[in-house]
Order: structure tokens, then C-alpha cells, then sequence
């Protein structure tokens, strides 16, 4: 009897803590974070990831009363399996929020599943204009493209810089990179003999670069994605390009912090645009490089992680804003016009467009305590996507 009854309590203790244990589950507030662990975009998730966590651990797991989890998962950057884990992430796990999104093709692949399922898709770094038009529920903490390139296409003509011939990789944000430079640097009195286009995938710059070597123009204008900067300025230097009078310029993606002082001393000099540099010069910059730093030993935050870093901010913003109770449509509502000061200077959500308004820096890379940084020296102010009318 006594047996019996002990088994009993038991197996009531057991139901009740799995219930407590489920409705402690099913009130968590789920965060899927999609991002390329493995392949060749690893680095912007390593860096998102490394950022995501930081935020956490800085302003704590709880908002308005609900726990908040991260689901990590790697697509390797393959936009079909973007979209099943996606899929998987809203149908069995319920999340909130979807985020994260290392290329264009895979933030593109998400939006339907946004739209039909009601989910917040906040991209924190592909960066091709159209994406925020493919879902009403995406919302960008990265860039775009065309912000980054349409200051440096003023910046080259007034520094001497008249003929210039681009190379992007051949996808989304290459073409808008090759088409936002190239109309700016045509308006404002330079001339593109030449645009040429590399696969994303393992590409080999060698034979394109021969080609610009010919050409002779006065810079090569680049974009390829982050974490392939180092081979561009690898081959550029093996050719002796900068020894043949041709400067490099581009967006900030190919001095990517992450790489940026593994590229050696031929990098001195090299001009480019971008709205974050881990030397930008404000207290809070420094504070959250500091802070990163000490998280990760050896790494050192780059444009990647400051999307990441963010886009958490906005998310845990919505969240608070909204009383905790994590409905798609009200935490869309209050990520749109979000504005404060983030380490890379003061950002908006645009409420219209969804999409980030920052500033853009001018950067030249130099020795700063004996390592390679992108020192800022020109800022244009609160620029929105020129790729949006
Ligand atoms: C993109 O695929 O949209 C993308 C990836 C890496 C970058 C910029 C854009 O550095």
C-alpha cells in the first residue's frame, strides 16, 4: 500500500514538474538565429553568433517577464536549406523571431515563410537593396549595398581617381555595388571602362585581375562578400597592381575587420566605405569593442557582428515595447522606427522602408598600436538606401 502510494506521488510530482518544465518552454520568447557556421561564409556567423551572445549576456535572458532563447542553427549558406530550417523553426518550434541571414539568396528564400507565417525576419547581414521588398515582415540592421558605394564614387573623382574599372561577385549585392558605383562615378564626371564579374563560389580573381592590370585604370573599385577580402588583396599585391599605379578601392567588406590585420602591411592605404569600423571613435564603440573582445579572445568584431549585435537590440526593444506578448504584427510595429545610438554611430528604422539609415564612413587603413585598422576620416550623415525611390 505503502509502495503504491509512494509510486503514486511520484508519478504526480513527475507530471507536475513536466508541466511546469512545458509551460516554462512554451513561454519562452524563441529567437531562431539562421546563420553559415560551416563553409565559406563562416565568419559572418561565428562574428553574429559571438555578437548575439554578447548582447545577452549584457542586458540579461529576460524581457518583460519572458525568458528569451536563441536557437542557433547553421544553413551553410545554401538558400534551400536556409528555407527548410526556417520552416522547421516556425512549424515545430514556434519561434518569434526569425533572424540572422549571411547572404542574400538566403534572406530572399525566408521571406515567404515571414510573410505566410506573420514572423519578423530581421536580416543582420545581406545587404542587397531588394530584400526588405520581398517580405512586409523584414526588417534590416546590416546595410545595403548602394549606401556603402555611392559615397565612395564621390570621394574617388575629387581624390584623383578619374577611370575606374569594377569587380564584384556576381550576385545580388556585386550587381548592386557594380550599378550604384558606377552611375554615381559616371555623374559625377569619371569613366568605368570596364565591369567585370566573379562567381561567388570559390572564385578565382587571378585572370580578372590580369585583365584590369591592362586596362590600367586608376583604381579597381571591389565588392565581394565578407571573409573573401583577404584573397583579393592577396592576388592584387602578388601582381604588383599597387606597384603599377592602380589603387584599390571598395565597399568596407574587403577590409572587413575580421580579416583586416592578417592582410599585412600592402593594405596600408586602401580607401573604402562602410558604416562600421571597429576603430570608429565614440565611447560606446569602444565600450562594446572592449567587451567583445573579452568574450572571444583573438577575434575582433567586424560589420557582421555589429548587425547581429543590433538586430538583438531591436528584437529585446520590440519585445520590451510590446508588454512581452511577442505577436508578429505588434512586434513589427515596434521594431519600425527604432532610433538610437548603436556602436557604429546613430541608426534608424526607417518605419516606411524597414530598412537601416545610418551613417556612411570614409575609412583608410592604417597602423594603429601596431595592428591594421580602417581609421575613419569622412562622414556622410544619415544616408537611407539609394536604392529605394
Ligand atoms: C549578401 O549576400 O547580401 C552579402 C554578404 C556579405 C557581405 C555583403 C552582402 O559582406
Amino acid at each position: 500500500m505503502q509502495k503504491r502510494y509512494f509510486l503514486h506521488a511520484t508519478a504526480l510530482a513527475v507530471l507536475a514538474l513536466s508541466a511546469t518544465y512545458s509551460i516554462a518552454q512554451n513561454n519562452n520568447f524563441k529567437i531562431g538565429l539562421i546563420l553559415p557556421m560551416t563553409g565559406q561564409q563562416a565568419s559572418t556567423g561565428r562574428q553574429i553568433e559571438a555578437a548575439a551572445k554578447l548582447y545577452m549576456a549584457q542586458n540579461g535572458d529576460t524581457v518583460a517577464g519572458r525568458k528569451v532563447e536563441l536557437i542557433v542553427k547553421d544553413d551553410t549558406s545554401i538558400p534551400d536549406v536556409t528555407k527548410r530550417i526556417a520552416q522547421e523553426l516556425v512549424v515545430n518550434d514556434k519561434v518569434n523571431v526569425l533572424a540572422g541571414f549571411g547572404i542574400t539568396p538566403s534572406a530572399l528564400a525566408t521571406a515567404p515563410i515571414a510573410t505566410q507565417s506573420k514572423t519578423p525576419q530581421v536580416v543582420m547581414a545581406a545587404a542587397t537593396s531588394s530584400i526588405t521588398l520581398a517580405s512586409p515582415y523584414i526588417v534590416r540592421t546590416s546595410f545595403t549595398l548602394p549606401q556603402a558605394s555611392v559615397a565612395l564614387a564621390d570621394w574617388a573623382p575629387k581624390n584623383g581617381i578619374k577611370t575606374v574599372v569594377t569587380l564584384v561577385s556576381d550576385y545580388g549585392p556585386g550587381i548592386d555595388a557594380e550599378k550604384f558605383f558606377k552611375e554615381r562615378l559616371l555623374f559625377n564626371g569619371g569613366q568605368v571602362p570596364e565591369s567585370l564579374r566573379v562567381p561567388l563560389r570559390n572564385p578565382d580573381f587571378a585572370p580578372f585581375l590580369q585583365k584590369v592590370r591592362d586596362l590600367k585604370p586608376d583604381a579597381l573599385f571591389v565588392f565581394v562578400p565578407s571573409g573573401a577580402g583577404a584573397a583579393v588583396m592577396k592576388q592584387f599585391l602578388e601582381r604588383g597592381m599597387d606597384k603599377a599605379g592602380i589603387k584599390l578601392i571598395g565597399t568596407g567588406d574587403v577590409t572587413d575587420d575580421d580579416q583586416l590585420n592578417g592582410m599585412g602591411d600592402g593594405a596600408l592605404g586602401v580607401v573604402t566605405s562602410h558604416h562600421y569600423s571597429a576603430a570608429h571613435p565614440s565611447a560606446v564603440n569602444k565600450k562594446f569593442v572592449e567587451a567583445f573582445q573579452k568574450a572571444n579572445p583573438g577575434m575582433r568584431p567586424n560589420f557582421m557582428a555589429m548587425g547581429g549585435y543590433d538586430g538583438m537590440r531591436v528584437i529585446y526593444e520590440a519585445l520590451r515595447a510590446t508588454k512581452g506578448k511577442g505577436n508578429g504584427d505588434e512586434l513589427l510595429a515596434a521594431m519600425k522606427g527604432q532610433i538610437f545610438e548603436s556602436p557604429r554611430g546613430p541608426m534608424f528604422i526607417d518605419a516606411q522602408t524597414r530598412d537601416v539609415v545610418q551613417n556612411i564612413y570614409l575609412r583608410k587603413v592604417e597602423k594603429k598600436d601596431g595592428q591594421l585598422y580602417n581609421i575613419e576620416f569622412d562622414v556622410i550623415k544619415d544616408v537611407k538606401d539609394p536604392g529605394k525611390k
